[in-house]
């Protein structure tokens, strides 16, 4: 089975925060468990980097924007790199071959008529890159960006969306296309709804984005240009032999992963993977667009919650602002990769701290952690072979969890096997049986908590892939040493 999964393409406005990584990590245990059952899995990910967001941010660092962006870029590749996200392409918007198709995009649409060039005055919000309504804004500010928007009056070309509502709601209800998690489902139906409004899919005042074919004094609208690259990165890698990404601009990126064996994504996508900020582009916009160009919808579009830092939105005036890298070089790649998937269910809103971390970290060492350790110290110390007996494990599954992205259900679980196994220990008192010479007791005991580790090892590979690794040599060596060493203060 083929699964093409996709993160959004970052802003490259500033370095990767932990919110960026919340949702790459969240993909790359998809992509890791999906790997594992035998599917043909490509994962796509990358940067956004058109667009007045990027050009402005450009210009307070003092570089053309084309620079700028070549200086990112290797912080986010660096930042998964650190996370061990195993993408098999990272894909830039500003790749030459990705442009080409924009416009031929757009050159498609506006044949099929449901492009028309129109005067427009809007609200526009450059940190959401959108225009907004009079009652979107709070106190007359943007909600998200704290900011008013900038009024700007221009002739755009605009794209009838208003025409889809009913072709869009139609896919969503015969589960064509599928909105998760449900109450984010049942708000975009309920938006839909109300009514489209046409989109403008072109800025005159903006010059860092892709010429609009047929008028270039106009760009074509960053969205657009970027929600493309979903499609795009399937026809670059269809019309490209070999793997594309040693020929691209800028910084050569490597793929971490070796590409699977059947070569590159084919469109359609089989999940789209965001938070709920960016779910009405994906969900409506996204399909509108596929529809008018003929082409096949995604399968699957989640949006999981929000995340604010110590109850705070995280920002950088507030200073709550968690580096990815950080966290990593504090508490391990898996530590933190455990602990956001564990912290709060996946598709509600929660709350993260370094705090949280800790206290997570603490809870692996102490329950996974310690259960291998004494595991196989007693396994050594009573001179217990795993082979000895042939004990049955506890049956578990994380499937349908993960089937239903329920990722903190799916670790509860995993968790939850080892605190049965370590209480079975503690019960059964190994030291106790050693002494009264019941081996046969003692053997099962520790060879049934050998097999419940192997089990859990296993099932956390897809989350944690080095522990996953050490548990499974440690268990084939016997010879423990700790996996989640006390953290220095
Ligand atoms: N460039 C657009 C996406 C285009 S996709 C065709 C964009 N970029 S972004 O850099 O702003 O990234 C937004 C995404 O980052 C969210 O949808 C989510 O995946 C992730 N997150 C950013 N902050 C987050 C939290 N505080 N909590 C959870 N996810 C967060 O939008």
């Amino acid at each position: 089975m083929k699964y093409y999964i996709t993160t959004p393409i970052y802003y490259i406005n500033d370095i990767p925060h932990i919110g960026h990584a919340y949702t790459t990590i969240a993909a790359d245990v998809l992509a890791r468990y999906h790997r594992a059952k035998g599917d043909e899995v490509f994962f796509l990910t990358g940067t956004d980097e058109h667009g007045a967001k990027i050009a402005e941010a450009a210009e307070r660092a003092g570089k053309e924007p084309q620079e700028f962006a070549d200086e990112l870029v290797p912080k986010f590749v660096d930042a998964w790199k650190n996370l061990n996200i195993s993408y098999d392409e990272f894909f830039r918007t500003t790749d030459p071959k990705h442009e080409e198709i924009v416009q031929e995009f757009v050159g498609k649409l506006k044949e099929s008529g449901y492009v028309e060039k129109r005067k427009y005055e809007g609200l526009y919000c450059v940190g959401c890159e959108k225009f907004l309504k009079e009652s979107e804004l709070v106190d007359g500010k943007c909600p998200d960006h704290k900011k008013e928007p900038v009024k700007q009056a221009e002739e755009n070309y605009f794209f009838k969306l208003s025409e889809f509502g009913d072709k869009i709601l139609a896919k969503i209800e015969s589960g064509e296309i599928e909105i998760g998690p449900d109450t984010r489902k049942n708000e975009v139906v309920g938006k839909i709804k109300q009514g489209l409004e046409d989109v403008s899919i072109s800025r005159a005042g903006v010059k860092w984005g892709i010429p609009f074919p047929g008028d270039p004094e106009q760009t074509i609208y960053v969205w657009v240009d970027a929600l493309l690259n979903y499609y795009s990165a399937t026809e670059i890698y269809a019309h490209t032999t070999p793997n594309p990404s040693s020929e691209r601009r800028g910084t050569a990126i490597p793929p971490l992963a070796p590409p699977d064996s059947g070569g590159g994504p084919e469109w359609p996508a089989d999940l789209h993977l965001m938070a709920k900020d960016i779910l009405w582009f994906h969900a409506v916009i996204w399909p509108a667009m596929l529809l008018a160009a003929d082409l096949d919808l995604p399968k699957k579009v989640f949006a999981h919650g929000f995340f604010t830092i110590n109850n705070q939105k995280m920002s950088k005036t507030i200073g709550n602002v968690i580096d990815p890298n950080e966290v990593v070089a504090k508490f391990g790649a898996d530590a933190v990769r455990y602990a956001l998937l564990r912290e709060f269910p996946f598709g509600e809103d929660g709350d993260i701290s370094v705090e949280k971390i800790t206290s997570h970290y603490n809870s692996l060492a102490n329950n996974i952690g310690n259960l291998l350790q004494r595991t196989l110290s007693m396994m050594n110390k009573y001179q217990v072979k795993s082979e000895k007996l042939k004990v049955k494990s506890e049956k578990v599954s994380i499937d349908s969890e993960l089937e239903q992205l329920d990722f903190m259900g799916a670790l509860k679980k995993i968790d939850d096997l080892a605190i049965t196994t370590n209480k079975n220990i503690a019960d059964k008192q190994p030291w106790v049986l050693a002494k009264e010479g019941k081996t046969e007791e003692l053997t099962e005991v520790l060879v049934g908590a050998h097999s419940d580790l192997q089990t859990i090892a296993e099932l956390l590979d897809p989350f944690m892939p080095e522990t996953a690794e050490k548990m499974k040599s440690q268990l084939k060596s016997l010879e423990p040493e700790p996996l989640f060493p006390r953290l220095e203060e």
